[in-house]
Parts: structure tokens; sequence; C-alpha cells
């Protein structure tokens, strides 16, 4: 199969199509791409699993054009929906709800819950009202770093995917924020962009215990995740960082350091990629640091960040991309 890249615009109309007859298309969002299809039609949904090789266990987030539009994906919506919505939406924040019967269990993976999202591309929101509601994980191979950009997409998914729109690069850079409105209490199951501190502003008590404990409840979770192709560790001790990219050059290996702009002068002749000075930079650059890592480097080494609010949802997906190994 050929993949092509159009910009987003330009390719609605064929995406429009694309989606209304069963295939793939890949959609840009502010938080990551997109590997998007039909989310009522359920042998498009099996080709997003195909795609990606992703296991079939691992739910899928829905993604709607207009709040309203949340009742035909949900049985029951909540109050707090509404309130989350008016604050939120459009944006980084998925919201689990009870599933409607329109919703095939191949995107809740046997469920009875569905993970929905109103993201904040116009042009993304105009091929979902054009077509149907579209059921997309983040466009990357299972398990590999997300994509911020067209060419990341090309890079995993070439061959396996007739269209990518490309709507440049990702404004918010991680995944969005998932929480659960199933629970007594509303719990974030995934930290993003909005922060557990954002939602309690308006629901009041949030649980976001960070660590999952026992049962996964966002089966995505439990899974290796954000994994570069080559070895990675992180650390928050700079010493230790600067020991172990020495003795990876004694080795003869290629390391680089992924921190943040303020050690720039401490790296010395060390090669680095720097990922900015707000949390807000970290997590736009994050996963274009890790890819530019793989290509031009052999091993990793990532500066870890405090576990606060935006900050802990960049440091969130720096763990799973090393895989839990800290210095
Ligand atoms: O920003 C995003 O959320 C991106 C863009 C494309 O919207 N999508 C994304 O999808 O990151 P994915 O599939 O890579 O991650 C979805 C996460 C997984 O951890 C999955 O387990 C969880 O959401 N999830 C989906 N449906 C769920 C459900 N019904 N209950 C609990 N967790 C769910
Ligand atoms: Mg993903």
């Amino acid at each position: 199969m050929e993949t092509r890249i159009v910009g987003a615009e330009e390719g609605l109309d064929e995406a429009v199509s694309l989606i209304k007859s069963g295939e793939l298309v890949v959609i840009p969002t502010e938080t990551v791409y997109g590997l998007g299809a039909d989310a009522l039609n359920p042998e498009a949904v099996k080709k997003i699993f195909e795609a990606k090789g992703r296991p079939q266990d691992n739910p899928l987030i829905v993604h709607i054009s207009r709040v309203e539009q949340v009742k035909t994906i949900a049985r029951e919506v909540p109050d707090e929906f509404y309130a989350l919505a008016e604050r939120f939406m459009p944006g980084p924040l998925t919201v689990v709800l009870e599933k409607s019967d329109a919703v095939p269990y191949e995107v809740t993976a046997g469920g009875h819950t569905v993970a929905v999202r109103m993201p904040n591309n116009a042009i993304v929101r105009r091929l979902i009202a054009a077509s149907s509601p579209i059921a997309a994980p983040s466009a990357n191979r299972s398990k590999h770093v997300s994509p911020t950009t067209a060419a990341h997409v090309y890079d995993d998914l070439k061959g396996r995917v007739p269209l990518i729109l490309d709507g440049g690069e990702c404004a918010v850079g991680i995944e969005s924020t998932v929480l659960d409105l199933t629970t007594d209490i509303p719990t974030v199951l995934r930290p993003g962009a909005v922060t557990a501190d954002m939602i309690a502003e308006v629901l009041g008590a949030v649980s976001s215990a960070g660590k999952i404990i026992g049962v996964a409840k966002s089966p995505g979770m439990k899974y290796e995740h954000y994994a570069p192709t080559v070895p990675a560790v992180a650390a928050y001790d700079e010493d230790k960082a600067f020991a172990r990219y020495d003795e990876e050059v004694r080795a003869g290996g290629r390391p680089v350091l992924i921190m943040r702009e303020r050690h720039r002068a401490a790296a010395g002749e060390r090669a680095f990629i720097s990922l900015g000075d707000t949390p807000e930079e970290c997590m736009r650059r994050i996963y274009a640091a890790l890819r530019k890592a793989e290509r031009e480097y052999t091993f990793v080494i990532v500066e870890a960040l405090s576990g606060k609010g935006a900050e802990g949802s960049v440091m969130n997906r720096i763990e799973k991309s090393v895989g839990g190994k800290l210095l």
C-alpha cells in the first residue's frame, strides 16, 4: 500500500471518503497524531490493531466533533462530563464513561466503558462531523515513541495506511489526560496537560494515584510504552548522568543527554538535546527528542523532571520510555 502525506485541509474530502468506506486515516491532533477509523464500524476498527501491532485488550479513544455527540457514544452522561467539557473541550482531556450500544466491543476491548475526547484541530472535527466518530490510538507502531509530526508517523506506518493528514507539529506533544468518571471518585488514569489540580478545580475530588497498583484499570498503562529503539535510562542526579555518559563513551558508544536548557553549560563537551525551560516546552518536545536520539545515538540518558503538575505528566512518559530504569 502506498502511504501519502497530504496537508490536512487539502486531504479532507479524501479522508471523509476513506473513513466512510471503513479505511484508516492518520489525523493530526493537539496532543499526538492518531491512527483513525470509523468508531462505529467493527471491521474498520480491527484494521487499527493490525496496522499498529496493538494488543487486542487495549481499548481505543473515540474522538467526537462536538460535545453533544457524546450521547451517541455513552449510555449515560453525568453532569461532571458537561462541567469538564465547558472548561477543557476541545482539548487534551479524555473522559471514560459507560459505553452506549452503538460502540462495538472492538473499540472498548470487550469492556463496558468507553473513552471519549474532543480534539482541538478544527479540520479533524470537520472530518468527524462529515463522517463518523473516529476511534484513534496514537499513530505509532505499538510500544514505540508517540508521533508529533507527520514524518514520525510515516517512519512507523508507511505501507500500512493510505493517508496521513499533515497538521504540522503537535502543540501539546504528549497524549491526553485520561479521567475515569465511572468510579466513585473521578480517577486520573493517565496524566497529561490537563493536570489533576485543574480537574479538581472543576470537580472537587479527584484521585490521581500516578502509579497503578494491582489490576491495571487503564490497560494501556501496564505495557511498556514510548520506548526508543536504543537503550535509555533516566537520572535525577547530574553527576551520575555524566558518569554514565562517560562510561558509555569509553565502551565505544555514542551516548546523548536529553535535558532541560539550564544544564547546557554543565554538559560541557557531551552531546545533548535540550527540551526547553518550561514544562509545556518539555512536553511538546520530548517525543521528537527521543526519536532524534534513537536515530543519531546509541544510548540515551534523560534528565528526570519533578513529579508535580505538567512536569509530572512529562516524567510519567520518561519513566515509561526508559522502562523504569533510573540512575
Ligand atoms: O492524546 C491522545 O489521547 C491520543 C490522540 C490520538 O487522541 N490518543 C492516544 O491513544 O493516546 P492511545 O490508544 O495511545 O491511548 C489511550 C489510552 C490507553 O492507555 C488506554 O488503555 C486508555 O486510554 N483507555 C482507552 N479506553 C479506555 C477505557 N474504556 N477505560 C480505561 N482506559 C481506557
Ligand atoms: Mg499510544
